[in-house]
């Protein structure tokens, strides 16, 4: 049986919104502190103290909306402690996050200028968990009141006169754990309470974020939509894929190919709980105004050998860039309801997409699927009918391919694929419906492929290069018209229509 795909070009099913993909940068290990910030006083060639090399990475990524300062980070963090001159700023313990000391020297003004330089949104995490309402009002009008306030002038205090435009506020994060353990009905009240004060001053609107739920808890879904869906616009889900448990969560680079299947066949359940939470949310919510916000996810492996556990830094090979592509594709599908999504986390930390060590950096291969799939962005989802090839192992069974395709504003039609089998290439054989002109009367067909050879392929800072984007060669027209693409095992491709 071959891999078969319908694509019906004339039915759109919904906007792949920008922002499913959005990342995620918290106070934790090496991602702001030597990933981003390094100072001005830095030899690592640096814009007022932001790295020009991940600058310059990111920037290439059109990164579109980007989360801050956490995390469990979020709940213990306040954010006078981030503002005025640097030398007298607050030293803390990141008692979360491997007890180092935090010197406060990354804030506020220096992560709005960090979106700034990257032409990204910001999405602000506030404190619920230790903070009090006081202090996440004062933040919201020190970052956004446009003329004469107590907030406002000691802003312009600190060098910045012109308020900033922050369109995303998350209202605490994981209250059910490091947030500040509490019952779902607990924080729907607090988040009523908190939210109040959460203001849109001058011409500044901003998205409110509730704290949602984790992983399969639907009653914390369901009690938040209850008690508190009208006064949100968005609700988040975190989940993570774990090869094994937490206790022993599986090494990022030295895997058996029964846990590279483990892992895709776990990273795939993010489908069920988006359509679970989903169905809840439209109990409450049938117009689908709330987002659902997976502010969230990616693989979560052991730490690398020798390195500090609290800093959850990990390599990542062709096995994270599987399974950011195959999720991606689940936010496409459900993209009516999913219309942000902020991958754990940027530089450093988790699944990332660079890595760096010193003044080197590497670009990893989830950094190429997002690279890859940029042409998704914003645009025109189309509907899909795609039968795959079963791929099975330890009694389980998964599809072999995934496939989403979408029309760009530019017109072009992009589709995306991959292969999760370990050993197997896949024959995928695409039906374009509904387009104006057919295969062979002009339409020309090229593409991208990532594949890295063997399944742990990843890039270090020795070959930074090991695992990068190729040309998709093997593409063929057959004479009914359809498309034929061998994928080889383990790969993920994009074929442009047009
Ligand atoms: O991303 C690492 C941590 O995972 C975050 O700080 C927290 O929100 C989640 O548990």
């Amino acid at each position: 049986m071959a891999n078969v795909t319908v694509i019906n070009t004339d039915r759109v099913t919904g906007s792949i919104n920008r922002n499913i993909y959005g990342h995620f940068s918290e106070h934790l290990g090496r991602c702001i502190y030597e990933g981003i910030w390094v100072g001005e006083d830095s030899d690592i060639p640096n814009t007022k103290g932001i790295r020009n090399d991940v600058l310059e990475a990111l920037r290439k990524l059109s990164l579109p909306v980007l989360r801050w300062p956490g995390g469990c980070f979020a709940d213990e963090y306040h954010w006078r402690d981030g503002i005025g001159p640097r030398e007298t700023r607050k030293r803390m313990i990141n008692t979360h996050w491997g007890g180092v000391v935090e010197n406060n020297h990354f804030g506020t003004h220096e992560f709005l200028l960090l979106c700034e330089l990257l032409g990204c949104e910001p999405y602000i995490n506030g404190n619920v968990g230790s903070g009090t309402v006081q202090e996440m009002q004062e933040w919201v009008e020190y970052m956004t009141f446009d003329g004469e306030s107590p907030m406002a002038n000691e802003r312009a205090a600190n060098g910045r006169k012109e308020p900033w435009k922050v369109s995303y506020f998350g209202v605490g994060n994981e209250n059910w754990g490091c947030g500040g353990n509490m019952r779902p009905e607990y924080y729907a009240d607090l988040y009523r309470r908190y939210q109040t004060y959460v203001r849109n001053y001058g011409g500044n609107r901003i998205f409110r974020i509730a704290c949602g739920a984790s992983d399969f808890d639907y009653n914390w879904t369901e009690v938040l939509m209850r008690e508190a869906g009208r006064y949100m616009d968005g609700l988040t889900l975190h989940y993570y894929t774990i090869t094994h448990n937490w206790q022993h969560k599986g090494s990022a680079t030295e895997f058996e190919t029964s846990e590279w299947f483990e892992t895709l066949r776990k990273s795939l359940v993010m489908d069920e709980l988006l359509k679970k939470h989903s169905t809840i949310m439209d109990k409450y919510d049938p117009q689908k105004r709330i987002s659902l916000i997976v502010d969230e996810w990616g693989t979560w492996h052991d730490v690398e050998p020798g390195t500090n556990p609290g800093f959850l830094y990990q390599q990542n090979t062709m096995r994270d860039a599987l399974v950011a592509a195959a999720t991606l594709h689940i936010f496409h599908k459900h993209c009516d309801r999913v219309r942000m999504a902020n991958l754990a986390q940027t530089v450093n930390v988790l699944q990332s997409v660079v890595l760096t060590e010193g003044a080197r950096m590497a670009l990893t291969p989830t950094y190429h699927v997002f690279d890859m799939f940029q042409v998704h962005h914003d645009a025109e989802a189309l509907d899909v009918s795609h039968q795959a090839d079963d791929y099975s192992a330890g009694g389980s069974s998964i599809p072999q391919t995934s496939v989403s395709a979408s029309r760009g504003k530019d017109g072009l039609i992009h589709i995306s694929m991959c292969n999760l089998s370990h050993d197997e290439p896949a024959e995928l054989k695409f039906e374009l419906r509904g387009l104006a002109g057919q295969p062979d009367n002009g339409l020309k067909f090229s593409g991208t492929l990532l594949q890295g050879g063997a399944l742990n392929a990843h890039n270090s800072f020795e070959q930074p290069e090991q695992v990068s984007p190729t040309e998709l060669t093997a593409i063929e027209q057959n004479a009914d018209g359809t498309i034929a693409v061998t994928l080889p095992p383990a790969s993920v491709a994009v074929l442009r229509v047009g």
